[in-house]
Formats: C-alpha cells, structure tokens, sequence
C-alpha cells in the first residue's frame, strides 16, 4: 500500500497523520508519479497550521516533489513513463510516496540533477528566480536586503544577486546563520536581535537605502523594511513567517513614493511558458555553479512532523529535503 500524509484539522504538527492511500490512475492531463523525493517549505507549515486555507478537507500536503512517471493519462503529449520530472506546483499533496497530479506542472530534470536536489531547488530556487528577475530586475550597482539570509530561499537569493552584481545585505537570527549568509555572498549579514536593521542599513548605504527589499517575515518585520528603502524603493512581501502584515495604509508609501507588492510563485509560474522558462533559468545557475543549494538535513518523509517543528522553531538553515 501507498503512504501519504494527510491533515483532517490544522494545527501544531501533530494532526500530520501518514496513512495508506489508494493513488489511482491518472486522468485527462495527468500523471502518476512515484516520487523519490519531497521538498520541505514554509508554505508547508502556513497551510498545515490554517494560515493559508487548504482548499478542502482532509487535505494532502507538499507542493515540491521529485520523482520518475509511471503512468500517463489520456492528453499527456509532452512527457512518458520513465522520465525523471520535478516541480513546484499546485495542487497540495506532495508528501507522498506516489500521486497523480496534472502533467503540467512537471518540468523534466537534467540527467546530473539528482531528485533530491530537484527536490530542494524546484519551489526556493524559482521563488528566487522571479523575485530577481522579475519582481525587481536585479542589476550591478543595486544594493538588496534579504531577511532570512541563511534559510532555503535566502541562500539562493544571496548568491544569484551577487553574481548579478548586487551588493547584498541580510538579516539574521544568529552569529552561525551570520557566517553561512556571508558564505553564500551576503555581503553585510545583520544580526537582527543585535541591531535596529534599518539603522544599520543606512549605515551601510551612506543613509541612501536598498534598492529593493525580499521580505519573509512579514509581521515582525514589514515596518522596519519600508525604512530601509531608497526613494522609489520596491517593497516585496513575499512571506509571512513570524505572522501576517497588519493592514497597509497608503500613506506609509509616500514617504519615498515607495512601490509595494505580495507576490507569489504561482502566480508568476502560471503558464507553461513561464514555468519552463523559470525552471530553466534555474537548472542553468546550478549547472554554472553559480548557485549551489546545501540539502542540510535530509528526513524520511515519515518524520515530516519532526521536520516542521524544527523549521518552525529557526533551527534550519538552507534547504531540506524529505527521502521516500
Ligand atoms: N511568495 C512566494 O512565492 C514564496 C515562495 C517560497 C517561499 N516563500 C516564503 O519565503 C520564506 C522563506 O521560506 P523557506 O522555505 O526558505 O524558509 P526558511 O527561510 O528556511 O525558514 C524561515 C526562516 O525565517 C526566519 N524567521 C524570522 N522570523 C521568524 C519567525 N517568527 N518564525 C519562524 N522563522 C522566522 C528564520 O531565520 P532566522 O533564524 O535567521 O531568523 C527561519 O529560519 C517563508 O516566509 C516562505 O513562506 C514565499
């Protein structure tokens, strides 16, 4: 039989159960997949705890995953049984050993990407990819701050926007994280238990501000990021890991005529185009090296549990990958 987690109630990582699930086959559009790795993301922990509403319920969970297709449904031109596929895609499900989901959400791997490198950069690496390349078009010269440096997707985002030539600072919640950031390319890392950060930042702009600020954390730290922008500056909110942004009033823009925007990747991986395009940007920075993505703990998919309650307690760093 095959095993999945499932949730019948949100709440702490206890009402994770792994239960016998019956897969099926794939219908119009879809695959089946027997998955060889999971990817384990913040988002995981919004929807499991009702911060994000799952769509119905019980709900599967997991949107990252890696694996090779067993089965393809009528109208699947593009991809065939044995193909080793990844993806950072909708719909929840992906803590499973095998599912059917929708072909085109899947984008085949290179032959020297292993699946669970696959797993670990599908969902942070793109989130990265768009934020740089597109929320705000990183350029030489542009200075960016990153709050949570050292985690999966700040890891990344150090070291693309380095090597677009962006002088990069990064918030931090220890000395240890500090190191790892600056290892990664953040160029002036911020102990933010330590430090006022906008004050440091202007500090370190000669009082001008960043170009651009990826903010993760949302409510703890939404007011302080607006402080520590540039006129014109964008604000991106594009997490809430310490809770959601109170409500915004417009007023707090006009400071420095400030552009603000909540994006998401799956609004910015929406059409087929835009997914390869993304996956392929990605698969590129990893072979060039110019990104590498440290799978800092690896977890049977059956200790899931264990696996959030140490990313929601900030014991992580990097990126973490979940074994089938
Ligand atoms: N919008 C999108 O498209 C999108 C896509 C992917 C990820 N995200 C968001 O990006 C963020 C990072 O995701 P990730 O998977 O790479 O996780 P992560 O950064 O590895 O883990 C979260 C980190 O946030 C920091 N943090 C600060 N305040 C926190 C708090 N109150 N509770 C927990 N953590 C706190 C911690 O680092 P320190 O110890 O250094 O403070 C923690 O390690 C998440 O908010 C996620 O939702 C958004």
């Amino acid at each position: 039989m095959t095993k999945a987690f499932r949730f019948y109630e949100t709440g702490g990582s206890d009402v994770l159960k792994f239960e016998d699930v019956d897969v099926g086959s794939p219908g119009e559009g879809e695959v089946r997949l027997a998955q060889k790795a999971v990817g384990l993301n913040y988002i995981d922990i919004y929807f499991r705890s009702g911060v994000y509403p799952a769509p119905s319920m019980p709900s599967g969970l997991g949107l990252e995953g890696s694996g090779i297709i067993e089965e393809v449904g009528p109208g699947v031109t593009d991809l065939a049984v044995g193909d080793r596929v990844a993806y950072a895609a909708q719909p929840l499900g992906a803590y499973a050993e095998a599912r059917v989901m929708p072909a085109k959400g899947l984008v085949k791997i290179p032959d020297d990407v292993s699946f669970e490198l696959a797993a670990a950069a599908m969902l942070q690496g793109m989130t990265a990819q768009y934020l740089l390349r597109r929320t705000y078009q990183v350029k030489k010269g542009d200075t960016i701050l990153i709050h949570a440096a050292a985690g999966g997707v700040g890891q990344i985002v150090c070291q693309w926007a380095k090597h677009l030539g962006a002088t990069v600072i990064g918030t931090v919640g220890s000395k240890e994280k500090a190191e790892i950031a600056k290892a990664k390319g953040c160029d002036y890392p911020i102990l933010y238990r330590d430090e006022v950060v906008s004050e440091r930042v202007k500090e370190i702009t000669n009082g001008q501000g960043v170009e651009v600020v990826y903010d993760s954390v949302g409510k703890d730290t939404f007011e302080d990021s607006l402080k520590c922008l540039k006129r014109l500056g964008m604000m991106v909110s594009f997490g809430q890991s310490s809770g959601a942004v109170p409500p915004v009033s417009l007023a707090q823009l006009a400071p420095g005529a400030y552009f603000l925007t909540r994006p998401s990747i799956f609004q910015y991986n929406a059409t087929r185009e835009e997914l390869l395009a993304s996956a392929n940007e990605l698969f590129e920075v990893l072979k060039s090296g110019i990104v590498t993505i440290d799978i800092t703990a690896t977890y049977p998919l059956a200790d899931a549990a264990k696996a959030h309650d140490d990313l929601e307690s900030r014991k992580t760093n990097g990126s973490i990958v979940f074994t089938v």
